[in-house]
């Protein structure tokens, strides 16, 4: 299978102004900011790759140099065999993106009147375009309400009809970015029901994402990165197997995270550890342990966190996640 996405080195640096007086000014002023540091990786045809990190870790930047929104630092990038840099035009040609946070549809129109208007920017001959979009609004389950005002859907419905757009001229090459952030848990199901099924009609699909469940049951291959670089590069089995010899620990524990990773750490069976304040408001925090094998190890465990005056409310083994495969990596949270 030929490769659909090809990286090679590749780099952005961003140019910060600095902020007066809290930094020393050298030079002309600026500080710099390696956003993405040197990534390979590439995307076989047919695939779906995701590329999975916390924020800031550089995913949409990477996907912003793929579809020539930036340039390149330094590296290549090839995009079905064409150069971002020199080949922008048939990049672009060979594409179908959904960015996050950004309108790529007019809340102003129809979701019939977008796909139209899309259409004929795309200059697919409207004897075409009709069926086409038509059959996406369909595909979509968008065709009930497709002569209703954008501005009345509800955000999965927006970004169905982002995807539809993305698909309307029938790209080869799909780019996703974060593609169910900020969706209610159904509407994210449903979104990840239809990136699953471009698979099967031979499409190439690139996306980003900082929930590891969704890289997990959407990807044939994982690329994990974090501060701009790729930590760990299979498939969401192999990178689970590649922790089999541990085992994830999961502990509800009263009061704050404080000094709770010191104290696990100093454990010789403890690999690596992530302390969070509960989201919920209940004044616990999570912590999620990865040990070399938890028998033996939870008496000390749990007589460790006592000593720093917490209480266990609850202790789990399970079976490793992604997460713990990017805790174990960078003994931080993907949530961080
Ligand atoms: N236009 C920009 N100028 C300066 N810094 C930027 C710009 N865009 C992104 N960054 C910085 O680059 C890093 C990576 O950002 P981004 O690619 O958006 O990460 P992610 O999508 O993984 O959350 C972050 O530290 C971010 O603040
Ligand atoms: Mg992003």
């Amino acid at each position: 299978m030929p490769a659909s996405v090809e990286i090679e080195s590749l780099r952005k640096v961003f140019q910060r102004r600095a902020k007066r007086g809290l930094l020393s000014r050298r030079g002309n002023g600026t500080r710099t900011l390696v956003a993405v540091d040197g990534i390979s990786f590439s995307v076989t045809a047919g695939e779906v790759f995701g590329l999975l990190g916390p924020n800031g870790a550089g995913k949409t930047t990477t996907i912003k140099m793929l579809c020539t929104l930036l340039t390149p630092t330094s590296g290549t990038a090839r995009v079905a065999g064409h150069d971002v840099v020199k080949e922008a035009t048939k990049v672009r040609a060979a594409l179908g993106t959904v960015m996050t946070g950004e309108r790529s549809v007019y809340w102003k129109l129809t979701g019939r009147e977008n796909l139209a208007y899309f259409a004929a920017l795309y200059r697919i001959p409207s004897r075409q375009a009709r069926p086409r979009i038509a059959e996406l609004l369909e595909r979509m389950e968008l065709t009930a309400r497709a002569n209703e005002l954008v501005e009345k859907y509800s955000s999965g419905m927006k970004q169905r009809l982002a995807l539809a757009r993305a698909l309307l001229a029938a790209p080869p090459i799909l780019l996703l970015d974060e593609p169910t952030v900020g969706l209610d848990p159904q509407a994210a199901r449903a979104l990840r029901e239809l990136i699953g099924s471009l698979r099967h009609e031979g499409r190439t699909v690139l996306l980003t994402t900082h929930y590891m469940a969704e890289a997990d049951a959407l990807c044939d291959r994982v690329a994990i990165i974090d501060r701009g670089r790729i930590i760990a590069l299979d498939s969401p089995a192999s990178l689970k197997q590649s922790l089999k010899a541990k085992e994830a620990i999961r502990m509800e524990v009263q009061g704050s995270p404080n000094g709770l990773e010191d104290a696990l750490r100093a454990l010789t069976t403890v690999e690596s550890v992530s302390a969070k304040q509960s989201d919920n408001g209940s004044g616990t925090c999570e912590l999620q342990v990865i040990t070399l094998g938890s028998r033996g190890c939870i008496g000390p465990m749990i007589e460790a966190v006592r000593r720093t005056g917490h209480e266990v409310l609850h202790f789990q083994v399970v079976q490793p996640t992604l997460e713990d495969v990017f805790i174990s990596l960078t003994g931080k949270s993907l949530r961080e």
